[in-house]
């Protein structure tokens, strides 16, 4: 048998960090760029690899990488012995550039691993799955990557007090637009979720006010989008990029390409992720499109991309 399974990168609209500390977050998954998984069995007694064709490394089920552990996790919920096969895993999403590498490459090797074990796991159980990996390995996450990916819809994320998380479908009756700008600066999300929790530990009171004023904001996005109020939305990116900046995670690299996509017309613009580094994204009328992404290339951009958030029932 050979299957090749894929999971999408995913960009956050609004309310990264703040989500780390309870406040709502809005996420699209981004199907540009994906991580993916080939299976090939291989005879009885063969065992697990897990093939990363890209950086050219392997490992087997045993091994204390993250993606062992989450091998094992994933075969022990599933009741299943290890299965004999070859995992080759690839992927087109930058690692540290805030697209959600990490939860994808998660998500794909555990929907492959259900697959060679003939089971189906429900988006949930993928989701919680990959979750517990990225906490064991990534300290604080809030679990917007994992969720984004694993259901691979747009949703409004709220981490609750008790640790479950609450999800809701985003809805929008017409196409938006989005150009994605990337840095090119790789910015590992562990630290600078780490920075900022702990310059939060100094000074708590300093960073109260911006976190709930970006969980507002995020409440106002997803009524603009409700109301397919492009200008609105757009108002809404431009403040919370500012509240981003307060919190101290914005980098000049970004601070220019949100600026360029501003001048060349985007209705408004924000990093996306968890910033210092990797991509920011700005709304567009479709027809600015390619003009606002020219825009960013000047800027410094070392990609661009144009993406759409479709209509969804
Ligand atoms: C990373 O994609 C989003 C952050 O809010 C971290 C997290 O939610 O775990 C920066």
């Amino acid at each position: 048998m050979e299957m090749e399974l894929r999971a999408p990168g995913k960009l956050i609209l609004g309310g990264e960090h703040a989500v780390v500390y309870g406040q709502p977050a809005l996420a699209m998954p981004f199907a540009a760029l994906a991580a993916t998984i080939r299976i090939e069995r291989l005879p009885p007694g063969a065992g697990l690899t897990v093939a990363a064709e890209d950086l050219g490394k392997r490992w087997r089920l045993e091994a204390a990488e993250p993606l062992g552990a989450l091998a094992r996790a994933t075969l022990a919920r599933l009741g299943a012995a290890e299965p004999d096969a070859i995992l080759r895993l690839s992927s087109t999403i930058p690692i540290a550039s805030g697209m959600g590498s990490g939860a994808a490459v998660g998500t794909v090797l555990v929907r492959a691993l259900a697959a060679l074990c003939g089971q189906e796991l429900a988006p949930s159980e993928v989701s919680s799955l990959v979750y517990e990996s990225e906490r064991a390995f990534h300290g604080t996450p809030s679990g917007i990557d994992n969720t984004v990916i694993a259901f691979a819809r747009p949703i409004l994320f709220q981490r609750r007090d008790d640790g479950a998380a609450s999800i809701e479908p985003l809805t929008c009756s017409t196409s938006w637009t989005f150009v994605v700008g990337d840095t090119g600066v790789a910015s590992p999300t562990r630290e600078v979720v780490g920075d900022l929790a702990r310059r939060r530990s100094q000074a708590p009171s300093a960073y109260e006010a911006p976190i709930a004023a970006i969980g507002a904001l995020v409440e106002q996005m997803a009524q603009a989008l409700h109301h397919d109020d492009g200008p609105a939305f757009g108002a809404l990116l431009d403040a919370n990029h500012g509240l981003l900046a307060e919190l101290g995670v914005s980098s000049p690299e970004l601070d220019a390409l949100v600026a360029a996509a501003r001048a060349a017309g985007a209705w408004g613009a924000k990093l996306s992720g968890a910033g210092w580094g990797g991509v920011m994204l700005a709304l567009v009328a479709p027809q600015l499109a390619a003009t606002v992404a020219q825009s960013l290339h000047a800027a410094g951009a070392v990609r661009t991309w144009i993406t759409k958030l479709e209509p969804s029932l």
